[in-house]
């Protein structure tokens, strides 16, 4: 299968809003499959579909380290948090660079999966965090984005540096 293609910050894209997935066909199973390859080629924990030009609210998570947890989250609705920690987070549209962030310590989801199926899902420690982080990007939001402007602004020149010397 196709690797997509990831974009990085600061691409104006990744600023774009993702839409509700209304309809549950093979092609979005394709898609799946191909973000779950794309992430864990990348390799990384969490993908959501807008880092690929996707604009469909989707996203797709394996916090395991033998590739056996995959959870496809689609339409994912934040039911409930609760208490506050702060770690450091990274992310494969920001290459190489991890900053502490704050988000909810638990949470409980509702979502679909990749069949339209509803289901809940309870999460806390690093699961949390990245389904958070996740569900950030398809309101085009990114973890730099709660860092300060002093140090946003550090983190875009390295990227814009790396991506002139990758070219
Ligand atoms: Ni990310």
């Amino acid at each position: 299968m196709p690797l997509l293609n990831i974009l990085r910050f600061p691409d104006p894209r990744l600023r774009q809003h993702a839409a509700p997935v209304e309809v549950f066909d093979e092609e979005l199973v394709a898609l799946k499959n191909n973000m779950l390859e794309t992430m864990y080629e990348a390799p990384g924990i969490g993908l959501a579909a807008v880092q690929v030009n996707v604009l469909l609210s989707m996203l797709v998570i394996d916090i395991s380290e033998d590739k056996s947890e995959a959870i496809c989250i689609i339409n994912p609705e934040l039911l409930e948090h609760d208490g506050l920690v702060k770690t450091d987070e990274g992310c494969l549209s920001v290459p190489a660079i991890y900053e502490p962030v704050k988000r909810f310590e638990r949470i409980k989801i509702r979502a679909q999966d990749e069949k339209g199926e509803f289901f809940e899902l309870e999460a806390d420690g690093l699961l949390s965090v990245c389904i958070q982080h996740e569900m950030d990007h398809l309101e085009g939001k990114l973890f730099v984005d709660y860092l300060t402007e002093m140090k946003r602004r550090r983190i875009q020149k390295k990227m814009e540096k790396l991506l002139r010397e990758t070219m």
